[in-house]
């Protein structure tokens, strides 16, 4: 499915919709020596949060030393590489993965929420920074977080048609291959 979407025109849209700007990207990658050094610490919050509620918790047990790391990952790439179609697709496909575990959606949005959190309260406690390059420096991560979170929920439509598909494959019994054979014949 992921190889059907426009990842440079997704990317385009979603920037658009979470008000990403290029100054933004400039203005986080500045401030990459000051945040990542920092950022274990929201990691950790993330998995503490998580672990504490029964609910999101049974997704992580026994993997969150893994999980650590690849999400640990992610927050640096925040600040430190090109927000580009490329990331979009990577976005796109960790929302993927989120997808196959059933995740509920609002579990992600939730998850997205504690790291803005955790973010603008490290930007906001910063001695080096002043009132205006905080106020720059919170629009930018609130964008950055609100740009990959669309990118990550747009495997949920992706996810939901699959779903579908496969129920209607049961209830009618049709196989994969008559409905794609089909599907290839359809003309509107
Ligand atoms: C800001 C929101 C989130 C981000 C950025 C994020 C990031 C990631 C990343 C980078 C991976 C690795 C993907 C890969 O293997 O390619 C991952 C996997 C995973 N995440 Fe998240 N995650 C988020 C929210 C959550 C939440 C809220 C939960 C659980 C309540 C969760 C549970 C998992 C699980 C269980 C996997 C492993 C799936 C598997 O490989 O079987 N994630 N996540």
């Amino acid at each position: 499915m992921s190889e059907m979407l426009d990842f440079p025109q997704l990317c385009a849209e979603s920037k658009q919709l979470s008000g990403l700007t290029p100054q933004d990207e400039a203005t986080l990658r500045e401030l990459a020596a000051l945040i990542v050094p920092a950022l274990d610490a929201v990691t950790e919050r993330f998995y503490s949060t998580l672990a504490a509620v029964p609910r999101t918790a049974a997704f992580i047990e026994g993997r969150v030393e893994m999980l650590k790391k690849t999400h640990r990952a992610w927050l640096e790439s925040l600040f430190t590489r090109d927000l580009d179609a490329e990331y979009a697709q990577w976005m796109y496909q960790i929302g993927a993965v989120h997808v196959r575990v059933n995740l509920p959606v609002e579990f992600m949005t939730a998850g997205m929420s504690l790291v803005l959190r955790e973010l603008l309260l490290l930007l906001g406690s910063s001695g080096s920074l002043d009132a205006e390059a905080k106020m720059r420096g919170g629009a930018a991560i609130g964008s950055v977080c609100g740009f990959s979170q669309l990118l990550m929920q747009k495997s949920y439509d992706s996810g939901k048609l699959a779903g579908e598909l496969e129920k209607f494959l049961k209830i009618t019994g049709m196989s994969r291959k008559l409905f794609d054979n089909l599907a290839s014949a359809y003309k509107d």
